[in-house]
């Protein structure tokens, strides 16, 4: 007896793929996994319910806890890829290792995905699983079906497919974004109804402070209380929600090259996101506010193609522990009118002195303000020297005095 385990949500793809396994691909058993990553509870429901009109064995694996403390190591390398804070691409790792656990534990032959051949959840997946040594099958991706052919084929076979389920948008909603893209929304020149936003609302006159508390570059508590990871996301994804905080319309460059128009919602992403750079403003040098885009900016890469567990993320984590050992500290930030910003910084390892900075002091550390007029002197020296002898050596009348220091005839 040969058995797939198939990565499960009771959408189309999946549902469409449950008989074409065992027909197309001839496996005798089909295991349906769907894990819980902060999906809406109805998503279960769905998938629970399909999978029994399928006489489908589902199981369901709670990855809240593993995916929120991801969520959170994003947060320390400011991650976003082209604006969009990473839900799904973050998603798909944890996703991708629970069902290999699961497909092991069952001693599956084969592991499987409804994703097409034109996103990156294919990518994202099959990285984690290829090396296995499971065979690795995806039916919507390997016969080339399209949305039309499996509406029809599900009709045919009376697949418990919902009309409700599959509305005008594809939508992946998770702990840490919700995902809206198709329908409409592919011309890029259509402005989106309100409609498609769930999490966020049209912003009020209202407004609300709210302190998030660092510690090694990790938000540990809200409004001065410790709390949890998935707890902390919750409940800020509510908060700024309100307030409209978090919303993105973006063209994407997906991994295969293809650009898609695509509509994110992410409210305690963008607070966290906000105030753990305000922190890092007030307790980094320049030098390292300077630099660390560039491990941001790999970080966020590699976790945009699901290679969170890549060597060099590693490495990058290692470089992370150690400029995020200073940032702890609370920031307030100030939710008003869809936006968030910084309004208040504290922290021990600010690299900030009140007195130096101050209009109303003279001196500092034994530097006098009259100290600078050097500085001023030789501010900018090789900048007029330039433009100096450009001016000289292209004036052809000669009446432009070559500037005293020249190289030529030098000492
Ligand atoms: N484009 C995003 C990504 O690749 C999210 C796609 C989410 N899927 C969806 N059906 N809305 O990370």
């Amino acid at each position: 007896m040969t058995s797939v385990a198939l990565a499960f949500s009771g959408g189309l793809d999946t549902t469409v793929c449950v008989p074409l396994l065992k027909e197309e691909y001839e496996y005798d058993e089909v295991v349906a996994v769907t894990v819980d990553v902060g999906q809406p509870d109805a998503e279960f429901a769905e998938a629970t319910e399909t999978a029994d009109a399928l006489g489908l064995d589902i199981h369901i694996i709670d990855a809240t806890e593993a995916f929120a403390e991801l969520c959170l190591d994003s947060v320390r390398a400011n991650a976003t890829y082209q604006g969009y804070p990473l839900g799904t691409a973050l998603a798909r790792p944890v996703i991708a290792e629970a069902i290999l656990e699961v497909a092991e534990e069952e001693d599956c032959d084969a592991i499987a995905h409804g994703c097409t051949g034109k996103g990156n959840d294919q990518l994202r997946f099959e990285t984690v699983w290829r090396g296995s040594g499971l065979d690795v099958v995806a039916p919507v991706r390997e016969l080339g079906l399209t949305r039309e052919w499996e509406v029809e084929y599900a009709a045919e076979r009376d697949l418990p497919v919902e009309a409700g389920n599959e509305g005008e948008w594809s939508i992946d909603t998770n702990l840490w974004s919700r995902s809206v893209e198709g329908g409409d929304l592919e011309d890029p020149s259509h402005v989106p109804s309100e409609e498609i936003y769930d999490w966020t609302s049209a912003p009020d006159g209202g407004e609300d402070l709210v302190d998030i508390t660092f510690e090694d570059g990790y938000p540990v508590a809200l409004n001065g209380a410790p709390i949890d990871p998935v707890t902390l996301i919750e409940e800020l994804n509510a908060l700024a929600g309100a307030h409209g905080v978090g919303r993105t319309d973006m063209l994407e460059d997906r991994m295969l090259g293809l650009k898609v128009r695509e509509n994110y919602e992410h409210p305690a992403a963008t607070v966290l996101l906000t105030a753990h750079e305000g922190l890092e403003q007030f307790v980094f040098t320049k030098a390292e506010r300077e630099f660390k885009p560039q491990i941001d900016q790999q970080w966020a890469e590699a976790a945009y193609k699901g290679l969170v567990d890549a060597p060099l993320v590693t490495a990058l984590e290692g470089y992370l522990d150690a400029c995020q050992s200073k940032v702890n500290g609370t920031v307030t930030v100030k939710l008003q009118g869809g936006q968030v910003r910084p309004v208040a910084r504290e922290s021990e390892y600010g690299v900030y002195s009140e007195s130096a900075a101050s209009f109303n002091t003279e001196t500092v550390g034994g530097i006098e303000q009259s100290d600078a007029t050097g500085v001023a002197k030789y501010h900018g020296f090789q900048e007029r020297l330039a433009n100096q002898v450009t001016e000289a050596a292209e004036d052809v009348d000669g009446d432009v005095e070559k500037p005293e220091l020249s190289t030529d005839g030098g000492q």
